[in-house]
């Protein structure tokens, strides 16, 4: 029986469902795939339901209903059924359940895997394919604002998840590194610049100098002069001519930022494959890309494309000077990747505030008749409103981490027995701080906004990052308070899952059991928050399972077996939080 896209070997719920499917598809003579198609996993305690109206057959739900209830043998897989309205609801047979869902899991965790995150959970739908991530992308000299902190949590996260779904990932940071402002930047350096400052801080600093050249620029304005505003846009000038001296200027700040920025993103646990700029676009890609359009016809007077037939403006391409603007480099830039990359998707991670140029770019792509067109995809979230804290406005990532650290260096301190346990106090505040920024991020649809909040960043209540820390955290040391006593067993395949009998377990073998599924439909809707949920869910059960499914001082068997299932949990929850980027603790 061959079913497409099933894979028990990867999600062992995929043998439960094709029995679903396998009875349904030969008590109303419907084709398995078809059948397969219409099983969903089922909600409060059901494990899959089928709606009985999506077989579109002429009988009336009823009989069909009827039939079904009539001629259902249970199998191998499914122990019973119930009916409800148009619904039929699937239960599977406990043992099995707990046998195959806990041995799948802990095998795959043994086996050796090229993902960070583990391999149960991951599947193979993209294998052979190549997707390239462009996320993060800060300006060099301007502040790193909220668009940039959550385009580097959520393309963090779609960069592990395409990988989970077997994909070639590529992940490219596209740095704001061009343009006329770094002519300014160069005015600005010779004025009021300082080596030793570069050396030590440059993002920093060169955002100071870039403040500080603005603040002439403004006041030249007020006189009625434009002196260094000109004097900018001739360097720029000739830095698009390849100017070597103002190259060389640039290329230092570039290279001292991205070497401040990668300490940051290692703190956060990313790295990037490429170090792309707009300043990478080359000049021929540029030509070439000019080329097509005016070959298309494309171009209107004033370098503009008309797109207002699609309601979406006109946008400018190219300065009437022939220096380059972000339109421009976004149009040739894809050109470019394409020939580099080859890639079968390109995700640009950005926010809903360029919307409109994205949607603008891709289409004078597709007219101009790019092969990759319809290939690209712009991700894009809500904004962060009010960005600032008691101390004016927030402006750095750095700012902002070491903020959510601080707190919970304090909330830790609190309590000081689990405090002198703690190996690394500031490693491990610094991670409970990123968890608790990153998950406030990810928890919520990323179309949605929300309102920048120290409490929000920082809150050990309710539903945030510290709390997944600590499930993790009880899940580790469940096993290192029973050491004395039980052992996990190295062959797990012969610790009784049948002793976990009680409903908290079977709730939780399941939850665990839909992990992959879970992959898959965060996928297809491109969230994080699939994600999270997933976690706080787990972390939920688990927590409300403590009190049932004692560990310590039970007879061995039934140790083995519930230390077997907070052991598969732990493995669980771990790789879910790895996917979303984050370094599971193991005490706090
Ligand atoms: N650096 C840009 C900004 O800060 C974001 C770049 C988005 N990516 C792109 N291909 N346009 O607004």
């Amino acid at each position: 029986m061959a079913i497409d896209g099933v894979d028990p070997s990867a999600c062992i719920l995929d043998a439960f469902r094709a029995s679903v499917a396998q009875s349904v598809s030969e008590i109303l003579g419907i084709p398995i795939n078809e059948a397969f198609n219409t099983v969903d996993l089922g909600k409060k305690g059901v494990d899959f339901t089928v709606a009985v109206p999506r077989f579109r057959l002429s009988a009336k739900p009823q009989e069909l209903l009827k039939k079904i209830e009539a001629q259902f043998v249970p199998t191998e897989y499914i122990e019973r059924i119930t009916v409800d309205g148009v619904f039929v609801h699937f239960h599977s047979q406990t043992r099995k359940l707990n046998r195959l869902v806990l041995d799948q899991i802990y095998t795959l965790s043994k086996s050796t895997n090229t993902h960070r995150f583990g391999r149960y959970g991951t599947n193979s739908s993209g294998a052979g394919r190549k997707v390239v991530v462009e996320f993060s992308s800060p300006n060099i000299a301007k502040p790193f604002h909220a668009g940039h902190l959550r385009s580097t949590i959520i393309g963090a996260f779609l960069s592990n998840l395409y990988s989970a779904n077997g994909w070639d990932v590529v992940r490219m940071n596209y740095l704001g590194d061009w343009g006329k402002q770094f002519g300014l930047l160069a005015i600005g350096f010779f004025k009021y610049g300082s080596e030793e400052k570069l050396a030590e801080s440059p993002i920093m600093h060169l955002f100071d100098v870039y403040v500080t050249v603005n603040k002439d620029v403004k006041e030249e304005e007020a006189a009625g002069l434009s002196t260094t505003n000109d004097e900018a846009k001739d360097i720029f000038r000739r830095m698009e001519h390849g100017d070597k001296e103002t190259l060389a200027l640039w290329q230092r700040f570039r290279d001292l930022s991205i070497e401040a920025y990668k300490k940051v993103y290692q703190r956060l646990n990313i790295t990037f494959d490429v170090y792309a700029g707009e300043s990478l676009v080359t000049a021929k890609s540029i030509n070439a890309a000019m080329d097509r359009l005016r070959e298309n016809g494309l171009l209107k007077p004033a370098y503009a494309v008309d797109l207002s037939k699609w309601k979406m403006s006109k946008p400018v391409v190219q300065k009437a000077d022939g220096t380059t603007i972000y339109m421009v480099r976004d149009i040739a830039g894809a050109m470019q990747r394409f020939e580099q990359y080859k890639f079968d998707k390109m995700v640009y991670i950005v926010g809903d505030q360029q919307d409109l140029h994205c949607q603008q770019f891709f289409k004078i792509l597709e007219l101009m008749g790019a092969p990759y067109a319809d290939k690209l995809e712009h991700i894009n979230f809500g904004r962060v409103q009010g960005m600032s804290t008691r101390n004016g406005e927030v402006k750095f990532l750095e700012e902002i981490l070491d903020m959510a650290k601080e707190a919970m260096l304090v909330q830790m301190k609190t309590n000081e027995d689990k405090f002198s346990n703690v190996e690394d106090p500031d490693l491990t505040s610094d991670q409970i701080g990123m968890t608790c920024v990153k998950i406030q991020d990810m928890q919520s649809k990323r179309i949605n906004s929300y309102p920048f909040d120290v409490k929000r960043m920082t809150s050990f209540e309710g539903d945030t990052g510290a709390y997944l820390q600590y499930a993790h955290v009880r899940l580790c040391s469940v096993a290192r308070k029973v050491a004395d006593e039980t052992v996990l067993r190295e062959d797990v395949s012969t610790i009784d899952t049948e002793l976990l009998s009680e409903p908290k377990a079977r709730e939780i073998v399941y939850h665990l059991a839909t992990f992959p599924d879970a992959v898959r439909m965060a996928m297809r809707v491109s969230e994080p928050s699939t994600i999270v949920t997933y976690c706080f869910k787990l972390s939920h059960l688990i927590s409300s399972a403590w009190e049932t499914l004692v560990v310590k001082g039970q007879y061995s068997e039934l140790a083995q077996a519930r230390l077997y299932l907070f052991t598969c949990a732990r493995i669980v929850l771990a790789s879910a939080m790895r996917l979303l980027s984050l370094t599971p603790l193991e005490r706090m």
